[in-house]
């Protein structure tokens, strides 16, 4: 062996060092240059046999390759240790299945809030909102609802220390917008509201409405349906049927209650319908003129219609959701059906 065959030799262990990929690769290569009975020991027992004159070169590139190695094991091992081993190309192993990242889904609740503004911002309503913690006077009393109204009973109502309360209805934003905006007003507003109910499968302390609001001069009872019935058909499909009855609110006058023809049974009757083939989606009437005193609006000259809108009883219908827990509790098997 030459010096120039020492340097091709040391060039040929520094790549396989650069290649090794574990513990044990490492050892194998210090073992088989390196160890008692590895190549470089044999070149320094050569060396008394070489001709004198290649000797010292033979001996300086042997100590360099025994160096060099020994470094590059070292490092390679702290890297190995460190866990940050770059694997190279040749280790891959392309046939593996890749990993796809898990796509979530909108919540059902989520899609039809959705699905309920886009309708009505086709017909010319923006979207307003207001916060769920609000006043006695945004909740009730500019409201009209007279301080004996049942529904303001701490059983019926989550009320503050500091008299504020969590929202029962979305109706707050009505007072919100008309207090800060002169007319014609045409909004919606979906938001959560929460009700001391006991839950069960068609009640839950924490729901959300679309409140709607239209205010104009000559606004009537007459375009209060016409626009329910349109905004159903475009929701449901036109097979849909659109039924008002007689109601109280003490904000409206008249006042009323819709159903929707029951999607399930297309209204034969079944189990969601509890089989009247009608559901219950909620209330509606012309803006109570003592409302419009309330927010400083000349109730002479204009006149408006105002709903609700109960967005996990559409949920519900649309979709055929037996029960209404199934929309809080979360349960991803649930939820990624509506994507
Ligand atoms: N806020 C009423 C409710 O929650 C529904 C409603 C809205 C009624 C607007 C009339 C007008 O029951």
């Amino acid at each position: 062996m030459n010096a120039a065959e020492i340097i091709a030799l040391k060039a040929q262990a520094l790549a396989e060092a650069r290649d090794a990929t574990s513990p044990q690769d490492i050892e194998a290569i210090r073992v088989r240059y390196l160890g008692r009975k590895g190549a470089l020991p044999a070149i320094m027992k050569s060396l008394k046999d070489a001709d004198p004159v290649e000797r010292s070169e033979m001996g300086k590139q042997a100590n360099l390759f025994r160096q060099e190695l020994s470094s590059a094991l070292e490092s390679k091992a702290s890297e190995s240790e460190s866990g940050d081993t770059v694997r190279t190309p040749s280790r891959m192993d392309t046939s593996l299945p890749g990993q796809w990242p898990s796509r979530g889904s909108r919540h059902p609740i989520s899609i039809v809030i959705d699905d309920i503004t886009a309708i009505f911002r086709s017909m010319g309503f923006t979207v307003a909102d207001g916060p769920d913690i609000d006043s006695e006077h945004n909740n009730f009393d500019a409201l009209n609802t007279p301080g004996d109204h049942p529904s303001r009973d701490a059983h019926d109502t989550f009320y503050l220390d500091n008299g504020d309360l969590l929202r029962t209805q979305t109706s707050t934003v009505q007072v919100r917008v008309m207090e800060s905006t002169p007319p014609p007003i045409r909004i919606i507003a979906p938001g959560r509201c929460y009700r001391r109910d006991t839950s069960d499968a068609t009640h839950s302390a924490n729901f959300h409405q679309v409140e709607g609001l239209y205010v104009d001069r000559k606004v009537s009872l007459a375009d209060l349906k016409g626009d329910i019935t349109y905004f159903a058909h475009r929701l449901m499909g036109p097979g849909v049927q659109v039924r008002f009855r007689p109601h109280f609110f003490p904000f409206t006058e008249p006042s009323v209650e819709y159903d929707f023809s029951c999607h399930i049974c297309k209204g034969s009757g079944c189990r969601v319908c509890k089989n009247s083939g009608w559901i219950e989606i909620s209330g509606a009437g012309m803006v109570d003129p003592r409302v419009f005193e309330n927010v400083g609006y000349d109730a002479e000259a204009f006149t408006g219609y105002a709903f609700g809108m109960g967005v996990e009883r559409i949920a519900m219908i649309k979709y055929g959701i037996q029960d209404i827990r199934h929309l809080y509790d979360n349960d991803v098997r649930f939820l990624s059906q509506f994507s």
